[in-house]
């Protein structure tokens, strides 16, 4: 696939980094290889991720080197602090600076702005990314968490593509879907939490990354075995039967079968999970098997 408006051709799966410090020296290495053996070789950082920690540990794990850069896409984030979101120049440029030295790399294929600062200026971002493209350090840049007028805002002065927002989304996060299905109803599942950001996205050619897509609440845990979801897990069991495919494996293919052409960021440290999350990309459900998932995870329709 490629990324938003661009002709930047991507896996259909991203490897989200944020949680390899919990590896070893050899675990992370034995993953971060694997994970480019199997196809999977586009990884989602942040400059905040183990406060800095996974971008070494990854470029330790990978052997960064000029030729092992040019088989990998890498993309990171800026703009959150401790106590304080910031997409002031200065600390757009410093941090990019940081995250380059720490992945041992001259240069991110995708930046993005983390999560909205409330004292944004787009004027000063515009001029960052300027620079950050001139110089070469950064190819194609988007946002995290924005919804659609904070987008446009920045579009007003920024010259690039965004191409992609991350996002959170899941089976049992999907407040982004229920409200476009539950259109002007009285109930809770009606309200409109972004703005429309979907739709918004697909008419503007801006790939949505869906992160955490396998946790319920705020990274509360895994909805798939979890006995507070006897009904999703039994659907996803059944629908996953149909395909002989794991249950992780479904979990992706319903992000997938969605037409926004997503590109799910996955942050399983194991090799195993992730080779059963990327084969969700060759899993086609049908409208009723989507359906199904859907409402089994509580979501509703009118
Ligand atoms: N933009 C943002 O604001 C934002 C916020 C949060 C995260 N992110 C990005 O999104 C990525 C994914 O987030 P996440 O780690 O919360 O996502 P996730 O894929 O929903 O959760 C991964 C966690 O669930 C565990 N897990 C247990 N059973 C699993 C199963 N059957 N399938 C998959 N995972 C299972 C994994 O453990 P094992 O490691 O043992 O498999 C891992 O600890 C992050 O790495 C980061 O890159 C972005």
């Amino acid at each position: 696939m490629t990324l938003g408006s661009s002709t930047f051709q991507v896996p259909v799966v991203a490897v989200g980094c944020m949680r390899i410090d919990s590896l070893d020296a050899a675990e992370a290495e034995r993953f971060v290889k694997g994970s480019v053996d199997l196809g999977a070789n586009f990884f989602d950082h942040a400059d905040v991720y183990g406060g800095g920690r996974c971008e070494e540990i990854f470029a330790d794990a990978i052997g960064m080197s000029p030729a092992v850069r040019e088989q990998i896409l890498l993309q990171s984030k800026v703009g959150i602090r401790t106590g304080s979101f910031d997409f002031s120049k200065e600390h757009i440029l410093e941090s990019v600076d940081g995250i380059l030295r720490r992945l041992r790399t001259d240069h991110l294929d995708v930046l993005l702005l983390h999560r909205p600062d409330a004292l944004v200026e787009p004027e000063e971002v515009a001029e960052a990314f300027d620079q950050l493209e001139t110089q070469g350090k950064v190819k194609h840049f988007g946002v995290s968490n924005q919804n659609p007028t904070q987008i446009e805002l920045l579009r007003r002065w920024v010259k690039q593509p965004l191409v992609a927002n991350q996002l959170q989304l899941s089976i049992t996060n999907a407040t982004m879907i229920t409200a476009g299905v539950n259109v002007n109803m009285l109930g809770g599942s009606s309200v409109d939490r972004d703005g429309g950001v979907l739709d918004y996205c697909r008419l503007n050619d801006i790939t949505i990354q869906p992160w955490s897509p396998f946790q319920y609440g705020f990274f509360e845990g895994v909805f798939l075995g979890s006995d507070k979801f006897p009904e999703l897990n039994k659907v996803i069991d059944e629908v996953a039967a149909r395909y002989d495919v794991s249950q992780t494996t479904m979990a992706i293919a319903w992000l997938l079968r969605h037409p926004a052409r997503m590109q799910p960021v996955t942050g399983t440290t194991k090799l195993e999970r992730l080779t059963e999350c990327v084969a969700g990309g060759d899993v086609s459900i049908t409208r009723e098997e989507w359906y199904a998932i859907y409402l089994a995870a509580g979501n509703t329709l009118p």
